[in-house]
């Protein structure tokens, strides 16, 4: 509604240019707003996901067009992955939105551009069982590795908290990788990190393989 009205505005109002300035700082609030309540309703919904056998592949090729269209060209999209995964079980709505929240992380933590590669394999749950429950015999890994800043080990530590952020008030909530920490997990998942400052990151969603 806001932002319907907002649009009205804009469009009789567009001769002074004051006036067009606030109104956009209005809307870019509004959208920031959608955006996190969006999240928060993701976050708060604990009912479970729409499970559906998913070929991971095709998930990430899907993901990949659309990064394609809508990330800087500064960063660099590469898929490494062979056909021969076995499926997964995914409500393809929430896994998107738990890999795109890291997919804006990697982003944000490249500002002068860099690479963002995801990695595609099966392992094996007893070599990751050690620091992990694990609840399956095979798991797919999905590695998804940025160039970026990269974090220290304290930051490392409270990244999955929520309202954890280092960015500047108005960047950053705090709430994407909680959202995603959540959907994993309700996916019968896990996600690790590996990062050294200054020079990237990697995250790793462990799915239970079918
Ligand atoms: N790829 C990355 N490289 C460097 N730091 C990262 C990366 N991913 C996450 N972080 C750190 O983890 C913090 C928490 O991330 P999270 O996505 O939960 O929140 P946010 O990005 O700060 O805010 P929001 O996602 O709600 O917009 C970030 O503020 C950042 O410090
Ligand atoms: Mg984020």
């Amino acid at each position: 509604i806001i932002q319907g009205y907002m649009h009205l505005l804009s469009e009789r109002s567009t001769n002074d240019s004051e006036i067009a300035e606030i109104i956009n700082v209005i809307a870019n609030a509004t959208k920031r707003g959608t955006g996190l309540v969006q999240q928060l309703l993701t976050l708060a919904r604990k009912t479970q996901p729409q499970l559906q056998p998913t070929a991971v592949d095709a998930m990430l090729r899907e993901l990949l067009r659309l990064l394609d269209q809508t990330f800087p060209k500064n960063i660099e999209v590469n898929l490494v992955s062979n056909n021969q995964l076995p499926l997964i079980n995914v409500d393809l709505n929430q896994m998107t939105q738990a890999l795109l929240n890291i997919c804006i992380n990697a982003r944000d933590a490249m500002p002068n551009g860099g690479k963002l590669t995801f990695e595609a394999k099966v392992v094996d749950g007893q070599t990751v069982a050690d620091d992990h429950e694990t609840t399956a015999a095979r798991y797919v890994c999905i590695a998804i590795t940025d160039t970026g800043a990269g974090m220290d080990a304290d930051t490392q530590n409270r990244i999955f908290e929520p309202f954890f952020t280092t960015k500047p008030i108005g960047q950053g909530t705090g709430l994407g990788l909680s959202v995603t920490y959540g959907i994993v997990k309700t996916h019968d998942g896990f996600v690790k990190v590996d990062s050294k400052p200054t020079e990237g990151t990697t995250f790793r969603i462990y799915l239970p393989a079918r």
